[in-house]
């Protein structure tokens, strides 16, 4: 993760571009899914706070990922973008950054080696805080407060003082993300991903769970194809990429006051990037092309993701490309199907052609989380089943349009939690209290995403035959 520094501050440039885009622009539009302050002065003094903070990221990172993201669109890499659905002031920890951690690279290598295609990293973490909430209240025994909207504004608990509107906590978030980026910059760099100890990151796996033996005996195989090539003169010394890993961070850019505070003209190119995060995505809630959430992404240079639900039109779609994309830069857009297993066979492939035929060519990646949530009891929860069929269907259908299907997009967390349903652990409805942690929509653990991955795998091998 290296690059060129950011001008700190975005004050002492121009603040519009030619084509109509501004800092500020996004607030003369419609705008949806934004906390309601009710003290505009503390709204005001978190904005300016926030403005005068160093970068989260560099401009410079930001353009090598859309160069790796280029090179997914070209079939020539797979996107493994995942992490919690939204992270949170009480979970944060070490250890569960970490975990988090591992179990992306245990993914990575699954991948890698089993699928043998390169695999670009990028976590839902150090940023992913903001969540849109299908109605503005909740009602419990009666009560109703406004609905908890992730904890860079709001908290979970269920009192009028714990759900008010805090723009104070803007600031809490962006220390939080400092603090977790400065942790996932040493694992990348600092020796934890190095492959020689590709087996060491599961020394606490569960005896007999099947994905971790599995596992285990991929990392036994990667250790022999090490030791051949230290035998030939290839070691970490000769071969950085052995030792370290390039890993990104991205999240839902939902919440405008917070990210418009981060966005800063980069010294080298004279261009705006959003430094709280490497790639920012809109939401399938937010996508409306004259709105507020695409204007102000269509004017900063980072990767971007676009979430496509059963609902999006192809017209649509070719609209909101218009605008975030007007020259069809390779890497810029990654679009990030979210459709249902019952849902993806009819809504995805008029998609596909719209876009093949425009000639545009941006990453598809699959989200196979939100299209599959349901409830039980008082439980939200994905059936795994669910997942793997609609991952499936993704493969299928890109390959049906002759398109390289290039990565998920997973909500999942290196803990084995009972969030959702299924896997090879079996969790039942009935275990879903054992060990629910999420404070939003129902996570992947660990054994369910090696699952996935190892599925993954074998159907990357098999896209690579036919592309
Ligand atoms: C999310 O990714 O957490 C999310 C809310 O997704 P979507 O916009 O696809 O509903
Ligand atoms: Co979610």
């Amino acid at each position: 993760m290296t690059g060129k520094a950011c001008d700190l501050t975005a004050t002492s440039y121009a603040s519009s571009s030619a084509d109509g885009w501004g800092l500020h622009s996004w607030r003369q539009k419609r705008i949806l899914q934004q906390p309601d302050y009710a003290d505009v002065a503390a709204l005001e003094a978190a904005r300016e706070r926030l403005a005068k903070m160093p970068p989260l990221v560099f401009a410079g990172e930001a353009r090598s990922l859309k160069a790796a993201l280029a090179q997914v669109a070209k079939g020539e890499a797979v996107l493994l973008q995942c992490g919690d659905c939204a992270e949170s002031f009480a979970e944060f920890s070490a250890p569960n950054i970490r975990d988090s951690f591992r179990i992306i690279l245990q993914m990575a290598v699954i991948l890698t080696f089993g699928g043998t295609v390169p695999v670009v990293k990028v976590g839902r973490m150090a940023g992913q805080f903001a969540k849109p909430r299908s109605e503005d209240t909740e009602t419990r025994d009666g009560v109703t407060l406004p609905s908890y909207r992730g904890d860079i504004i709001n908290d979970l608990a269920f009192t009028p003082e714990a759900r008010r509107h805090d723009p104070d906590r803007m600031l809490q978030v962006y220390n939080q993300s400092a603090a977790t980026l400065n942790l996932l910059r040493a694992f990348a760099q600092g020796g934890y991903a190095d492959l020689n100890k590709v087996h060491k990151w599961n020394l606490d796996f569960v005896q007999g769970d099947l994905q971790a033996e599995r596992y285990l005996d991929l990392a036994k195989r990667i250790g022999e194809a090490l030791d051949f090539m230290k035998a030939c003169g290839v070691t970490p010394s000769t071969t950085p990429t052995l030792r370290e890993t390039e890993f990104w961070t991205s999240h839902e850019a939902l919440l405008l006051p917070y990210e418009e505070a981060l966005t800063r003209v980069d010294s080298t190119t004279g261009d705006w990037y959003d430094v709280s995060a490497h790639m920012l995505w809109i939401g399938d809630r937010t996508r409306d092309p004259d709105g507020a959430h695409v204007e102000f992404l269509r004017g900063v240079h980072n990767p971007i993701g676009l979430k496509c639900g059963p609902s999006l039109p192809a017209d649509v779609l070719l609209r909101l490309l218009d605008r975030l994309d007007p020259y069809n830069e390779p890497g810029r857009i990654t679009l990030i199907a979210r459709m249902g297993a019952d849902h993806i066979t009819q809504h995805l492939p008029a998609l596909l052609r719209a876009v093949k035929e425009s000639g545009r060519t941006p990453v598809w990646c699959s989200d196979p989380m939100h299209g599959n949530t349901h409830k039980a009891g008082n439980y939200k929860t994905r059936d795994f089943s669910k997942i793997l069929e609609e991952v499936q269907h993704f493969f299928t259908l890109c390959q049906a349009e002759g398109l390289w299907p290039g990565g998920v997009h997973l909500e999942m967390t290196g803990r084995n939690v009972t969030e959702c349903t299924g896997g090879a652990l079996d969790v039942t409805e009935n275990d879903l209290a054992a060990c629910y942690e999420t404070h939003c929509d129902p996570r992947l653990n660990a054994t369910q995403a090696l699952e996935l991955a190892f599925l993954l795998a074998k159907e990357l091998k098999n896209a690579k035959r036919h592309i």
